[in-house]
């Protein structure tokens, strides 16, 4: 099998000769090669450059030869799209204008994909030849309860209460937001399939913050919404949702092929409340890989015995780390490249 098929194979549950593997955030500051471009652009440039984005999503396919192949990009280029300013900072993303009224909504825009990011269309492209399928080209797009949470926010978030306080005081506005978001990141990802992207990855990663009762209104129906864009453009849909302890009825009905487990979750469990109609991936927590390459075989064989062979696609419960050992990362890699089908 190529690694595109073995990656395909395993989202559509059908046999594979080894697990497929992948690093979310693999593409990034733990690499030396990363840094050293970086060194001499800024974190929004070198998204806005399709050939340093194009060599940035290659390099760990080089150094270690992982099934899929993630663009590097971020959640947030459709968000300054849509009119936000949007900045990175030494302590993460700001936002310098937060979205908190109705006026405030009606002045984003939902931008055409193709005009406003083609920059994302042409690393695609040309991470895609680059590729030979060698790996699987996967394109992501911010789930929109997360993409909110930013634009709200303002930044990042330890509590999420600004955009919690809005959405029970003024559910409306808060709606109206996650529509616009949702119409933006639909055709986003539809368009990304159409230019190379063999599968597309929801990172809704701040939605588990959410009570059950919010998850079932503000995330929910705006998960499936962009999950059928993607369904409907003919690639699969991968669904990350950090912290999805005690959502997996509401994991199921959005629809994805795929469910990103984090690291809390016992994998044979998560399948056994997900049901079997899904693929899983994961979940090796991230720190693990702080540690030793023996206690990262030893916790990513542990994911693979919990998961069992049959769709299933090892990575972490959230990103790599930028402080990652890269014989750890290696390791990882290696524990799936050696492992034979049973
Ligand atoms: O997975 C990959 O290798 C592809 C690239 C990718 C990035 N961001 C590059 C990036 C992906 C898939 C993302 C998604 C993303 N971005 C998410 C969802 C996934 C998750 O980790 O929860 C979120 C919440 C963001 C927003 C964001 N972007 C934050 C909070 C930060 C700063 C903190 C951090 O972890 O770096 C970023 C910046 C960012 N995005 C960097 C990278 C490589 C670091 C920028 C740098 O080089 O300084």
């Amino acid at each position: 099998m190529t690694a595109a098929e073995r990656f395909l194979a395993a989202c559509a549950r059908r046999p594979v000769d080894r697990t497929p593997v992948w690093m979310m955030r693999q593409a990034g500051r733990y690499l030396p090669e990363y840094q050293a471009v970086r060194e001499r652009v800024d974190f929004l440039t070198l998204c806005k450059s399709p050939d340093l984005a194009t060599e940035v999503s290659l390099q760990p396919i080089h150094r270690f030869g992982m099934d899929a192949c993630v663009i590097f990009s971020d959640i947030l280029i459709p968000v300054e799209a849509m009119g936000a300013s949007l900045s990175f900072t030494e302590s993460g993303p700001a936002l310098y204008s937060p979205v908190r009224t109705i006026a405030e909504v009606d002045r984003l825009t939902v931008p055409d994909p193709i005009e406003s990011m083609p920059f994302v269309m042409e690393a695609l492209r040309r991470t895609r030849e680059g590729l030979h399928d060698r790996a699987a080209l996967i394109a992501f797009v911010g789930g929109p309860f997360t993409l909110a949470s930013y634009l709200v926010e303002g930044g990042g978030s330890r509590t999420f209460s600004a955009i919690k306080r809005l959405m029970y005081a003024e559910p409306a506005t808060i709606h109206a937001l996650l529509a616009k978001l949702t119409d933006t990141i639909g055709s986003y990802a539809a368009v990304q399939a159409r230019e190379g992207a063999q599968a597309v990855q929801v990172f809704d990663t701040w939605a588990g913050e959410l009570a059950p009762d919010a998850y079932e209104q503000y995330a929910l129906p705006y998960q499936r919404a962009v999950i059928a864009s993607i369904k409907n453009a003919g690639v699969p849909a991968l669904l990350y949702v950090n912290g999805c302890a005690g959502k997996f009825d509401m994991l199921a009905r959005a629809g994805a092929d795929v469910v990103s487990v984090d690291w809390r979750v016992n994998l044979a469990d998560a399948r056994r409340e997900l049901g079997d109609q899904f693929a899983v991936q994961g979940n090796v927590d991230p720190c693990v890989l702080l540690a030793t390459p023996d206690a990262v075989t030893a916790a990513a064989r542990a994911a693979m015995t919990a998961a069992g062979p049959l769709g299933h696609i090892l990575n972490l419960g959230h990103g790599v780390l930028p402080q990652t050992p890269i014989e750890c990362a290696q390791a990882f890699v290696e524990t799936a490249k050696s492992a034979v089908a049973t």
